[in-house]
């Protein structure tokens, strides 16, 4: 079965260093999901109310991802890691997905976080992976773990 491992880290690398060992576990391949506009520290600083990433939560819209998968369509599962956002995945990982036809794949995602519970981060998820075989959302603590989940 071919499989896929997309992720999005920007803070620490930590949920890309899961990525990795869950693509090595799996003999995966890897794709870094990456925004248009990549974002700086000061952009992901969600002390300060007017940083990027606090106005693109409540704008709500779409965060343009830079790149394409050509090849999508060849992979029977996709793993989809990112770090917690707000509770949830961040928006750029809701975009991305939006790129693409799910239908007919195993799909299943894992999350890093600062502390917080996974929530409801898959039922937030699902609608942007119309027709696929959606095996939810878990909080993990490393690649091993997230390659588990599929
Ligand atoms: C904008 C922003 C929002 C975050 N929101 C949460 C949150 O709601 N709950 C939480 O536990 N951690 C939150 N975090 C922390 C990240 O989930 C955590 O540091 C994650 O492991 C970072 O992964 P990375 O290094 O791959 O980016 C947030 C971080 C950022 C930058």
């Amino acid at each position: 079965m071919k499989t896929l491992i997309v992720y999005f880290s920007a803070e620490r690398g930590t949920t890309a260093r899961a990525a990795k060992e869950a693509a090595e576990a799996l003999g995966a391949e890897l794709y870094a999901i990456t925004p248009e506009k990549p974002y700086t520290a000061a952009d992901l600083n969600w002390r300060n109310p007017l940083a990027r990433c606090n106005r693109e939560f409540m704008a709500k819209k779409d965060v343009p991802v830079s790149g394409r998968i050509e090849n999508f369509a060849d992979y029977e599962s996709v793993l989809i890691g990112f770090p917690i956002w707000y509770g949830c995945a961040p928006l750029v990982v809701s975009s991305f997905c939006k790129g693409y036809d799910w239908s007919g794949k195993k799909v299943a995602a894992f999350a890093t976080s600062g502390g917080s519970g996974i929530g409801k981060t898959a039922e937030k998820l699902r609608p942007f992976l119309p027709g696929a075989d959606f095996k939810g959302a878990k909080l993990v603590y490393s690649g091993a773990e997230a390659a588990g989940l599929l």
